[in-house]
């Protein structure tokens, strides 16, 4: 063999493992992140208890049921006191509402509640089918899963605001952004995460947690994502530090639109409560 032909040979070969990794591996290589949340005026009796955040689950033909179904007894296994999701429960498609049907009911359940928000693939294609958000909603919410449509809900003492999805134009913060009691604990959940630079926050101070992205699912390493489903490229993944006292956690999610992720694990993330 000749140098060269040796050389095209190896390149060949790591170029089809690096394929064979970003599809068959990491995009069902769930990353459990472990994280405090500081939370001002956090109750005494909600302090060291858990809030487990699940992002993307992306229900439909691309996600695997059987990798979803182990990412739900992951969670399960380890009893959270609140779970929150933060929107794209399906990735709509025919049969959407039987795969919900089939797999949502193993969704993992916190001891003290369970909340969601929507996210733009919950109302299908093009994001603009309210009746068929309508049809997700009333499949989670007999499973225990309280979807939260720009509606406040307390539980022992923290007040948790569930914005409705900015793409499908269902966003609309400003009623239960004022709603909130600046001076107790507070968490909001918004799916997109362009929708903290918006002149919509009213004065609140304190978390905003989102998915959305991804992180944008495939990574060059030392460089940011090329492909991110956001205005504000700044929004990746993780935490970022906003302006008016707001802090932000972008999860990388459970799922994905194509079966590809490289350098940007799937995650699941969960926060120990700690009074800031
Ligand atoms: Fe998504």
């Amino acid at each position: 063999m000749t140098r060269r032909k040796f050389l095209v040979t190896a390149a060949a070969g790591v170029a089809s493992g690096m394929g064979l990794y970003t599809w068959r591996v990491e995009p069902h290589w769930l990353e459990i992140v472990r994280r405090a949340l500081d939370v001002r005026g956090l109750p005494a009796r909600l302090a060291g208890r858990t809030l487990v955040q699940i992002s993307d689950i992306h229900v439909g033909t691309r996600v695997d049921d059987d990798y979803l179904l182990s990412t739900f007894r992951r969670i399960a296994d380890l009893r959270p006191d609140i779970v929150v999701a933060t929107g794209d429960f399906i990735s709509h498609h025919a049969g959407s509402m039987d795969q919900i049907r089939a797999v949502y009911p193993h969704f993992p359940k916190g001891r003290l509640a369970t909340f969601g928000i929507l996210g733009n693939h919950d109302y299908g294609p093009a994001w603009a089918h309210p009746e068929i958000a309508r049809e997700v909603v009333d499949l989670l919410q007999p499973l225990g899963i309280t979807i939260l449509r720009n509606e406040v809900r307390e539980i022992d003492g923290l007040q948790i605001a569930g914005l409705d999805d900015f793409w499908a134009r269902h966003f609309r913060p400003l009623e239960p952004l004022r709603r909130l009691d600046s001076g107790r604990a507070a968490i909001v959940l918004s799916h997109n995460p362009d929708t903290v630079d918006l002149d919509v926050w009213e004065g609140y101070e304190g978390w905003i947690l989102s998915g959305h992205t991804h992180g944008g699912q495939c990574k060059p390493p030392f460089l940011p994502p090329p492909l991110l489903p956001v205005q504000n490229r700044r929004y990746t993944s993780g935490e970022f530090t906003l302006a008016g006292n707001r802090r932000l956690y972008i999860s990388r999610g459970v799922g994905h639109l194509l079966r590809v992720r490289f350098n940007v694990r799937p995650e699941v993330t969960i926060f120990e409560l700690r009074q800031a």
